[in-house]
């Protein structure tokens, strides 16, 4: 079996560094493959844009699309992009690992999807959602924030982590993989754990123990639930009876999902 881990951030003794640590270790023990992208390391370009490619379908304006699907077909996408496009066809499991900046990923892991998830190769109209390329692999995120689990809650101030991160797991949806309950370590950031103080450390030990569980009992785990192909019209509205799962696919314009 194959992994490949992702890492979305600056400075490898950071927290998620450990984590991403945990998951090498883990997976090594479990004797699986792996390969991994720490993005900062690499140094990885998160713009899309002309300056990537040598070779253009239109070279008076660049649609990132169009030059996406043209280099995917003449093999000549940029080779940072090949290589990591590369390991997402090849693993069977995917952990990504990043803190919650702004309530969404920090910029260069959404630009590693704006450029990685090529047109042309990794989807188009008729590969994607249940037909994606990606379908039979499963993906992971491990997430930490700031904020405390209640400031975090689906009535906490900073709003519900786990609709924060619907927008950036859907799109490893469109690819077709099983996305699993995303695993979250709240109140990271807190004063306990800048100044280093006991109390911050040993929650650290604690979620570090837990991330360690959760991945050695992964078989385990629940997918995010999401709508079927099959639950939609021809028209891409969701049938009527068909269940929603998240308010960002819903019966009502100003109603919350049953
Ligand atoms: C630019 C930036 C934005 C942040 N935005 C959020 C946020 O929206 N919600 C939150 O709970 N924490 C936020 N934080 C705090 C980080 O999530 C927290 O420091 C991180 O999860 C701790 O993990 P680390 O030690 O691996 O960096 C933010 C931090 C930075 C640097």
């Amino acid at each position: 079996m194959k992994a490949h881990i992702v890492l979305a951030h600056p400075e490898a003794k950071s927290f998620n560094g450990h984590l991403s640590d945990i998951s090498r270790s883990v997976l090594r023990s479990a004797e699986w493959q792996h390969t991994m992208s720490d993005l900062y390391a690499m140094d990885f370009d998160p713009r899309e844009g002309a300056h990537h490619y040598k070779s253009r379908q239109d070279a008076k304006a660049f649609h990132p699309q169009t030059e996406q699907r043209f280099n995917a077909d003449n093999q000549t996408t940029p080779t940072d992009v090949n290589t990591e496009a590369q390991r997402l066809l090849e693993c069977d499991l995917l952990i990504l690992h990043f803190p919650l900046w702004w309530f969404g990923p920090p910029a260069i892991l959404k630009g590693w999807m704006d450029r990685v998830f090529v047109y042309g190769r990794l989807y188009r109209s008729t590969m994607r959602y249940d037909t994606g390329i990606c379908s039979g692999k499963r993906m992971i995120a491990c997430v930490t924030t700031g904020a405390s689990s209640d400031n975090c809650a689906y009535n906490g101030r900073e709003g519900d982590t786990h609709l924060h991160l619907w927008p950036v797991l859907y799109p490893f949806r469109y690819l077709g993989f099983d996305v699993l309950q995303p695993e979250i370590f709240h109140g990271v950031g807190s004063a306990a754990f800048l100044e280093g103080r006991e109390d911050g450390l040993s929650t650290l030990d604690t979620y570090a123990d837990r991330w360690t569980i959760s991945l050695e009992t992964l078989s385990s785990r629940s997918t995010v639930r999401y709508n079927r192909d099959d639950d939609f019209d021809e028209t891409k509205r969701l049938l009527p009876d068909a269940r929603a799962y998240s308010p960002f696919i819903r019966h009502k314009p100003d109603a919350m999902p049953d």
